[in-house]
């Protein structure tokens, strides 16, 4: 069965076509197909750390971006970006919205109103997360408050996010990416770190999306997970600033021997947010550092 999506004259057709017709310029193309001029997007976890560098990412790409985090206010650096997304002067807008991503009803209302508003949906990256207790507790003592929060926001809250977002993207019919942000602890375990609940939730995640990608493709919205390895944030200093030693034996872990830094998942979220990858979905992708091949 042919491919339902356009057509386009790029790559070896577009070299092809040029050598037979001098009327068609050669132009690259692979800096238009990551725009996301006028696309609409939905980010959570975007108060800061990877939700916030991921949402900066989306308006140097042209989208009109709305984060959602718990506090009432934004954060100073998230009204940094909101300011830097207005002097990029390129369509891009980020807005701040107060939003608990485990309340099923809220979210679906807000994601809702902000399609109706803007009369699309295109990308929805899910990143609020929880860790739990930085130092863990034995499995056979797990208690049970923190290991219902954790499975709360990671997984369902993920997953409210998602399946909001999915509606909104299959109303407007305008297709649409979702990414939720797994982890590598998802398929791995840290060692030394008792984090069951966590790494838990993260499975789960990975699996959400391989299963929502099965139910949504046919509405070409794609679903892929995003697994990162350890990244300085407000969730690892919980553990890294008590505990610097930490941060070495991290970064002994993985083969580029060191902690990865919140700028480098920009590319792989511009990427999977974009026509740059139309054919990936359902797929998990892994960025580590790789501490998944030791
Ligand atoms: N930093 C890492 O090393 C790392 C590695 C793998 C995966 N991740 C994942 O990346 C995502 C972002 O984490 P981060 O490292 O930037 O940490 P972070 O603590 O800076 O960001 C998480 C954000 O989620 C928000 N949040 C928590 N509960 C929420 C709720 N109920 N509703 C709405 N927002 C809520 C927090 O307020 C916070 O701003 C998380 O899902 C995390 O599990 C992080």
């Amino acid at each position: 069965m042919a491919p339902k999506t356009e057509k386009k004259l790029i790559g070896v057709e577009a070299a092809c076509k040029a050598r037979c017709d001098p009327t068609f310029l050669p132009k690259a193309h692979i800096f238009k197909e990551f725009s996301l001029k006028d696309r609409v997007a939905v980010v959570t976890g975007a108060y800061g750390g990877l939700g916030l560098e991921m949402s900066l990412v989306l308006c140097e790409l042209g989208a009109k971006v709305y984060g959602f985090d718990l506090p009432a206010e934004e954060s100073s650096d998230f009204s940094a970006c909101a300011e830097f997304a207005k002097r990029l002067d390129n369509g891009s807008k980020l807005t701040y919205v107060q939003g608990d991503v485990t309340n099923q009803t809220l979210i679906s209302q807000k994601i809702k109103e902000i399609a109706a508003q803007e009369g699309r949906l295109d990308v929805c990256i899910a990143a609020a997360g929880v860790l739990g207790a930085a130092d863990g507790h034995p499995c056979e003592e797990y208690p049970e408050a923190e290991w219902k929060h954790v499975l709360n926001v990671n997984t369902n809250g993920v997953f409210f996010t998602a399946q909001a977002c999915a509606s909104a993207m299959k109303e407007h019919g305008n297709a649409g990416s979702i990414i939720l942000i797994a982890s590598m602890s998802g398929s791995l375990t840290n060692r030394g770190h008792a984090w069951t609940a966590y790494n838990t939730s993260k499975s789960a995640v990975i699996q959400m999306a391989r299963s929502m990608a099965c139910e949504l493709g046919a509405d070409a919205v794609r679903v892929n997970s995003i697994s990162p390895g350890h990244i300085y944030t407000k969730m690892t200093a919980a553990l890294l600033d008590v505990k610097p030693e930490q941060a070495a034996k991290w970064a002994d872990a993985n083969p580029l021997g060191r902690i990865g830094h919140v700028h480098e998942v920009r590319g792989v979220v511009a990427w999977l947010s974009s026509d740059a990858s139309t054919f990936c979905t359902g797929s998990d992708i892994l960025v580590s550092g790789g501490h998944h091949a030791w």
